[in-house]
């Protein structure tokens, strides 16, 4: 079976995106599928990388970024003639061999890989891939119609405002949404762009943060709470979704919150894999994830994020359709804990899409 492994890409999210398709690729090597890496540089140039994988699989080397000189250049078509990916050189001559994919693993975060852009174009190529489709991955990725849908759901989301481009918080809203707030882009991840406020005097600065990455921002009422994370997989052989053991995140961050570093860079933040919850409060996140997950109208996986409040209410902060597959990410971490390690993991992932 040959499956492209699509990485890197547009988003701030680029390195990360590099640092999980190593592990994914590995994983696919060592189950023996026949691996096509393609890194998207910051620009958004497809390029094939050598087929053995070497620049990926190099152990504990992080990709800072997809190089043009890294691999051969490609454009990528669908054909209109039959449904299928073509890869071509710039020059225009095939890459005969590339051309008969037949699954494809976009291990993409952010805009234009996680928010069903890129998913649009395997839709029309005929291909099959990993994960949300393009309703799912588009109504994720945009933090406003993620939790509109989770509501309409009937599962509780916290207090937050939307701005869009030009507007302001006011006085009311202020005061329902009390300090501290989280200001968020709209569409983003691995937390960049994001601000605890806790001042008001703190809130423009805060919100241009977020504008440099979307001109729409959300503002969210902090929830008190312990931070639960869940995984998610859609089933192989039968309808419906499970959810793996949740986690636990005790954030120790000069910001306050769960940010960029402490999810990827220090090394204080803890990490309780699985979470120590009772049989009960356990049986609610999970169905919480896996209600989320199926309001989404997900596929594939998701990561489901929620806070559990000291009265033990499940407030779903949001949802993940390609979580972070680093070495220190909680998503293969979580189905590791419940039995399902990492080249199980992402073989169960290709076999679903494969269905
Ligand atoms: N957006 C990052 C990769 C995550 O959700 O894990
Ligand atoms: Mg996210």
């Amino acid at each position: 079976i040959r499956i492209a492994v699509v990485f890197g890409g547009r988003s701030t999210e680029h390195a990360i995106s590099c640092v999980s398709a190593g592990g994914v690729v590995r994983a696919l090597d060592r189950h023996g599928y026949d691996v096509v890496p393609i890194g998207i540089d910051v620009d958004g140039r497809w390029i094939v990388f050598a087929t053995d994988a070497d620049v990926l699989r190099a152990d504990g080397e992080q990709l800072p970024a997809v190089r043009a000189a890294a691999g051969r250049q490609v454009v990528l078509t669908a054909d209109p003639t039959a449904p299928r990916l073509v890869l071509r050189d710039p020059t225009d001559a095939p890459l005969g061999e590339l051309a008969d994919i037949d699954v494809i693993f976009p291990v993409l975060h952010g805009p234009f890989g996680e928010d069903g852009t890129v998913q649009g174009l395997f839709e029309l190529a005929g291909v099959p891939y990993v994960g949300s489709g393009v309703f799912a991955s588009a109504a994720a990725m945009d933090k406003e119609h993620m939790k509109a849908q989770l509501a309409a759901a009937g599962l509780p989301v916290g207090p937050y405002v939307v701005l869009r481009a030009g507007e302001s918080l006011t006085e009311t809203d202020r005061q329902r949404l009390g300090l501290p707030v989280f200001v968020k882009p709209a569409r983003g991840g691995s937390s960049i762009g994001i601000s605890r406020v806790d001042a008001w005097a703190d809130l423009d600065t805060a919100v241009k943060t977020a504008r440099t990455h979307d001109p729409k921002v959300l503002i969210e009422a902090g929830i008190v709470g312990r931070e639960i994370e869940c995984g998610v997989l859609g089933r192989v052989d039968a309808p419906g979704a499970q959810a793996s053991l949740p986690a636990e995140i005790t954030v120790d961050s000069p910001t306050g919150f769960y940010d960029f570093d402490a999810k990827y860079v220090t090394d204080r933040t803890r990490f309780d894999v699985p979470a120590v919850l009772s049989p009960d409060i356990l049986e609610e996140v999970q169905a919480v994830a896996v209600r989320a997950f199926e309001a989404l109208d997900c596929a594939g996986l998701a990561r489901v994020d929620v806070f559990l409040t000291p009265r033990n209410k499940v407030v779903v902060n949001e949802v993940n359709t390609m979580p972070g597959f680093t070495p220190t990410s909680m998503f293969p971490r979580m189905w590791a804990a419940s039995g399902l390690d990492f080249p199980a993991l992402v073989d169960r992932l290709v076999r679903s899409a494969l269905g």
